[in-house]
């Protein structure tokens, strides 16, 4: 639960924190591992190179301090041999031998040239001049040169040795201990024996009788000969930020007796002790110590080796080091450029990483954006195809998936739009019909009782009407009966044409179809009409158009049709006006159409619907069944009427009639 809330919180990031962030993470590890152990193998070859070096120091050192010895063993040989100090030996010639050995010991700087006798005594002391006979028997170098044998070795010499040499050379053993931190305990606090590099030769004459003794050496306290020199062959005298990079030491025993390393007032560190470890290994154990350490002031670089006297007995100890600051900037140098280089490299990265996640994301963005803009309706977004790798690819799928869906939206909206045409041209169509049937429900029901009420009064009215006009034609017109039968026969007559009209209503019979000229129909009306004197006032204009073609129609019924509605129209102008009747062919519908334009009242909007109702008049006299009629035959020519009217502006009606082949 703990680690999956964070992964979630890391697959929500968008693409190219994910990316980045993975990267970078690789990167981190990997970067990490290597400096661990880039540093660690670094530091391991750097100080192994550096151990290898100190190692080989060490053996450079041995070879100085050696030939030192064996440049002493030499020259106490060499004189030993000597005829003219074998002959003094024998005169016993202390004068000679004074001078000669004194000037020896001199040249080559011997602290010590001193003569015995064959039995280990003392015989001669090049540094003092009065000849003390004491015993160096003891002596382990004299005892074996006594044997014949010519030894060299590095040996400690007690105090009172040191004295029966003068009192400097006690002076320059005389060491006290530095208190130095890590070195092991001591119950002394000082040195008073000295370390002598030593060699004893046997005097033997010609005759091969041993005359004495001959042993000379170099006291090592505060002699820096040796430790100069390790330091001047091995490390040509170099320094690293004023510091000098090699050091040598002679110790005696844990003492610093020689040494070239300084301490922090510049001065050569003796008096100071070994530590503790370095002491445990190579003193007591008597082994050889190579490592870092400690040493005054500085890290080093350090091999140490035991010095053994002539019994194989550990005395001392040969030191060389290395500053080991070289090292460690080397080390600092190699890893501060692997690191610069490692950032150069992450940077570098990153860098190449934006530009290959923007080829990738920049291209799905566009299409996030897109897909966006879809679903809000707009169909024309396009995404750029950059490349034509795998996400160019799907950006041209993705583009043509649009592109389609587009086209199947426009295609839908056509739909739509046209099916909302066509359901409203059949519902016109459908409305019509079914006006139609109102209208012929009505005409039909009408025309039936219409009919039978026409039969029954026709009869009666016609014998009212006949007996009526007999009476008025037998009294005077000032008969006070005169004109109440005047009234009668006018009413009876009323009665007799709504009788007529009715049983022409109610007369059902199929058009006599005849091609004819609509124009002369109409012309014929017009003529009739123009003498009547309601269109007296009336301005009749023609505007028939002559190219009409033929039209089978039943002439007689729409030459009543035009009459109903051209009296209509003069009905509707009592006061004059103006009549046009115009006819026209239209190729659209395929028919003709006849318009009667008058300048009269106008219909109210609320009788537009009643106007083709049977017996739906506005007028005192009239029957109401005109435009019932009409309409009633237009049908039968399966043509239609329509009519448009402004109050007080004035009236068009317009009949179509289909063109029959
Ligand atoms: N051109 C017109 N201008 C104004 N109103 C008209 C016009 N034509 C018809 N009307 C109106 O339509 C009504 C019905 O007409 P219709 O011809 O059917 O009957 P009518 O003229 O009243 O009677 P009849 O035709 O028997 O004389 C009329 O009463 C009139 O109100
Ligand atoms: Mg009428």
């Amino acid at each position: 639960m703990t680690f999956k809330k964070p992964f979630e919180k890391f697959l929500s990031l968008p693409l190219r924190a994910k990316f980045i962030l993975s990267f970078l993470a690789v990167i981190c590890f990997g970067g990490i591992i290597s400096l661990i152990f880039g540093t660690r193998l670094e530091h391991r070859t750097i100080f192994s190179l550096a151990q290898a070096k100190v190692r080989h120091d060490l053996a450079a050192a041995w070879m100085v301090y050696n030939e030192k010895l064996n440049d002493i063993r030499d020259i106490v040989r060499l004189n030993s041999s000597r005829e003219s100090i074998q002959k003094a030996v024998k005169h016993n010639d202390a004068e000679t031998l004074q001078r000669y050995l004194g000037r020896v010991r001199e040249e080559f700087s011997l602290d010590t040239l001193t003569l015995t006798d064959s039995q280990g005594r003392v015989i001669l002391r090049t540094n003092q001049l009065k000849i003390g006979k004491d015993d160096q028997l003891r002596d382990p170098l004299v005892s074996r040169a006594l044997k014949g044998e010519t030894v060299a070795s590095t040996q400690i010499i007690p105090r009172e040795e040191l004295l029966k040499e003068g009192k400097d050379q006690a002076q320059r053993a005389y060491l006290k201990f530095i208190p130095t931190p890590k070195a092991a305990p001591r119950p002394e606090n000082h040195e008073d024996r000295g370390m002598m590099l030593k060699a004893a030769a046997p005097l033997i004459d010609e005759d091969g009788s041993l005359l004495g003794v001959l042993y000379g050496g170099i006291l090592l306290n505060k002699n820096y000969e040796i430790v100069d020199r390790v330091k001047e062959i091995v490390y040509k005298g170099e320094k690293y930020k004023g510091k000098e990079t090699g050091t040598a030491t002679i110790f005696q025993w844990d003492l610093r007796i020689s040494t070239n390393v300084k301490n922090a007032e510049g001065e050569r560190a003796i008096g100071t002790r070994v530590s503790k470890e370095v002491n445990q290994a190579v003193l007591k154990e008597g082994k050889p110590w190579i490592d870092r350490a400690f040493v005054v002031n500085d890290w080093y670089i350090t091999a140490y080796e035991p010095i053994k006297n002539i019994d194989g007995e550990i005395i001392g100890i040969l030191y060389v080091g290395m500053l080991e600051k070289p090292y460690i900037d080397l080390r600092n140098n190699v890893m501060m450029t692997f690191t610069g280089m490692a950032i150069l490299c992450v940077v570098l990265l990153l860098v190449i990483l934006f530009f290959i996640t923007s080829t990738i994301i920049n291209p799905l963005k566009g299409m996030v954006s897109a897909t966006k803009k879809i679903a809000q309706g707009n169909l024309n977004p396009k995404v750029e195809i950059s490349f034509q790798d795998e996400i160019g690819q799907l950006a041209q799928s993705f583009n043509q998936m649009t592109e389609n869906l587009k086209k199947a939206n426009e295609k839908l909206i056509h739909w739509g739009k046209t099916l909302e045409k066509r359901v409203e041209e059949r519902t016109e169509e459908l409305r019509e019909m079914q006006d139609y049937l109102v209208q012929s429900e009505k005409l039909a029901s009408l025309g039936k009782m219409a009919a039978g009420v026409a039969h029954e009064i026709n009869n009666p009215l016609t014998s009212i009407l006949i007996n009526t006009h007999l009476v008025l034609e037998k009294i005077e017109k000032n008969h006070s009966f005169y004109e109440n039968l005047s009234l009668i026969a006018d009413e009876t007559s009323r009665c007799s044409n709504i009788v007529t009209g009715l049983l022409e209503f109610s007369r059902q019979n199929p058009p006599q179809l005849a091609f004819t000229d609509i124009n002369e129909v109409i012309n014929r009306i017009l003529k009739l009409l123009e003498n009547q004197a309601s269109f007296q006032n009336i301005t009749i204009k023609k505007e028939l158009n002559p190219d009409l073609p033929q039209i089978k129609i039943d002439k007689d019924k729409i030459k009543q049709v035009f009459w109903n509605l051209m009296i209509n129209a003069s009905e509707a102008m009592p006061k004059g006006g103006t009549l046009i009747i115009r006819s026209q062919f239209s190729a659209d519908k395929k028919c003709i159409e006849i318009e009667f334009i008058d300048t009269g009242l106008g219909i109210p909007k609320e009788n537009i619907n009643k106007l083709f109702d049977p017996f739906f008049t506005t007028k005192g006299s009239g029957t109401g069944l005109g435009l019932a009629v009409s309409y009633g035959i237009i049908k039968q020519h399966q043509g239609n009427i329509e009519v448009k009217s402004e109050v007080s502006q004035g009236s068009v009606f317009t009949i179509s009639l289909p063109i029959k082949v």
